[in-house]
């Protein structure tokens, strides 16, 4: 099993503001459910309440410590590793954010491939995707758009490999 992790990215790392996304790129949401479609997500509780439902076609693994939380008839899991052992039978799984949760995949041992969309403006955040460490991850694919009638902003799709070296199975 591996884990690909998959993010929208702005200027300083910023990914949300008061648990939604701040900007609108269809580019990006349908670059996102191209990739993803079929497989399953892991997210954070937080991610699954701000999307506010689970979404079409894809599993969805929310990740909670509350036991009593309504996850909406998608699979719970009350650790990143618990998420882990529940798709470890599964060829890849997407890492879907937010904040805590990309911070707890970027280290792990699962986690192979990146696909992240920058967008190329600034925004007021209080979530923010990690910084990607070069020695780690080789940047392997980049394409550039300019923002058009219905993406306002610029905009990349980066595909990152995790370079030889991988760190230790999570205990
Ligand atoms: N730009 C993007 O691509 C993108 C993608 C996804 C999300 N986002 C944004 O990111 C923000 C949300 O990120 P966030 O960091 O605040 O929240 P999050 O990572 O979505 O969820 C955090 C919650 O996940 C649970 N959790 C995290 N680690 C856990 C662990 N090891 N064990 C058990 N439960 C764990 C906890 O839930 P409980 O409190 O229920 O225990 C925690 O409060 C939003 O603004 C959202 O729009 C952006």
């Amino acid at each position: 099993m591996k884990l690909t992790i998959i993010a929208a990215v702005a200027n300083h790392n910023v990914i949300g503001n008061e648990n939604r996304l701040i900007w609108h790129m269809p580019a990006d949401l349908k670059r996102f459910k191209n990739i993803t479609m079929g497989h399953t997500l892991i997210m954070g509780r937080k991610t699954f309440q701000s999307i506010g439902k689970p979404l079409p076609g894809r599993n969805t693994i929310v990740v909670t410590r509350q036991e009593d939380f309504d996850s909406q008839g998608c699979l719970k899991a009350s650790s990143f590793n618990d998420a882990i052992n529940i798709v470890k039978d599964e060829k890849e799984v997407f890492v879907a954010g937010g904040a805590e949760i990309y911070e707890q995949a970027i280290k792990s041992y699962y986690s192979r491939k990146m696909f992240i969309t920058r967008i190329f403006a600034d925004f007021e955040g209080d979530s923010f995707f990690p910084d990607i460490d070069s020695e780690k991850w080789e940047l392997i694919e980049r394409n550039d758009y300019e923002p058009d009638d219905k993406n306002a902003y610029p905009y990349a799709f980066f595909v990152y490999k995790r370079k030889i070296g991988r760190p230790k199975k999570n205990p």
